[in-house]
């Protein structure tokens, strides 16, 4: 293996790059096993959320550029994803686990309740833009979040961030609270409107993802290591193939989600961004920087 393809993150060796991010997908203990199978370098769960909230109808709908989705939080019962994540946790499966909860004392609770069952990481799925329950997300209330868990569990943790206002100072906050890492970016807020019923579809903004937003979650995250931002980062947002993987390499990621593209063909397009990203990396020199663990 080449050094882009073997990475430490998160306490996790990985043994490439690409990992599978969270979503509707990764509610499913069989979607995951078979994208852990398939050879991800690690899987994210659906955020767990210890009150799921009962909200709208739940939906995704395809643009042009992408998806829009109005999705919150797993459904499930956290003790049901207790089973789950102990069974991943006895075969070795290259597990993060997505979380948040309505305060952080309620989210420190459950990352306790998960440490018993799993050594796995956490990533703390805080900044969903279209959680009408949520506060607007500042340095602060990062800070109380991370913090909170840093307290309650030894689990290594990646904060998740959208980008927008503020963002060197979130990421300062996040490190302040003790992430070991960053993931940027959850979904933007994005609107569609329906051609039939005029409407805004799914209802109004909501979450934006794929191809579309890629050049500008480089952007940030080139940007964050022009500013001397020095810990790790999950580059997520619109890879569709490995030279979207390399991007974000090259950008100043140490790992790269993938989701939205997933949609289409689910484990087949898993698979042929992982072999594509092999074969382009196979053929180039390593990448000055990211050869030591981290
Ligand atoms: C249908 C859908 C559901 C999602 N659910 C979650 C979630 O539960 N937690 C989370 O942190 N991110 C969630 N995301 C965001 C993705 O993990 C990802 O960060 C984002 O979509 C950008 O990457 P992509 O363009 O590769 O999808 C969701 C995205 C979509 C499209």
């Amino acid at each position: 293996m080449d050094q882009l393809t073997t990475t430490s993150l998160l306490n996790l060796r990985l043994n490439n790059p690409v990992i599978v991010g969270s979503g509707l997908l990764t509610d499913r203990e069989k979607l995951i096993r078979q994208f852990a199978d398939i050879g991800a370098g690690a899987v994210i769960t659906k955020t767990l959320y210890p009150a799921p909230i009962d909200t709208h109808d739940e939906n995704i709908y395809h643009i042009g550029s992408g998806m829009l989705n109005n999705t919150t939080y797993s459904k499930r019962p956290v003790d049901q994803w207790l089973l789950m994540l102990k069974a991943f946790a006895e075969e070795n499966l290259s597990l993060i686990v997505s979380v948040h909860a309505k305060t952080p004392a309620a989210l420190a609770a459950m990352a306790g309740q998960i440490a018993s069952v799993t050594d796995a990481p956490l990533e703390l799925g805080i900044s969903c833009p279209h959680d009408i329950t949520a506060d607007e997300d500042t340095p602060d209330r990062v800070y109380r979040y991370a913090d909170a868990v840093r307290r309650h569990t030894d689990a290594p943790f990646s904060v998740k961030l959208a980008l927008g206002d503020e963002l060197v100072n979130r990421v300062e906050a996040a490190v302040a609270g003790g992430a070991q890492a960053i993931t940027l970016s959850d979904t933007l807020s994005g609107l569609a409107f329906d051609r039939v019923t005029r409407q805004p579809a799914l209802g109004g903004p909501c979450g934006y993802s794929g191809a579309g937003i890629k050049p500008f979650v480089l952007a940030a995250i080139y940007r964050l290591r022009e500013k001397g931002i020095t810990l790790p980062i999950l580059g997520s947002g619109g890879v569709q193939n490995g030279g979207d993987v390399l991007d974000y390499l090259l950008a100043g990621a140490n790992a790269v989600q993938v989701y939205t593209a997933l949609h289409y063909k689910c484990g087949k397009t898993l698979k042929r961004i992982i072999d594509e990203y092999r074969s382009i990396t196979g053929a180039m020199p390593a990448v000055p920087g990211q050869e030591e663990d981290i």
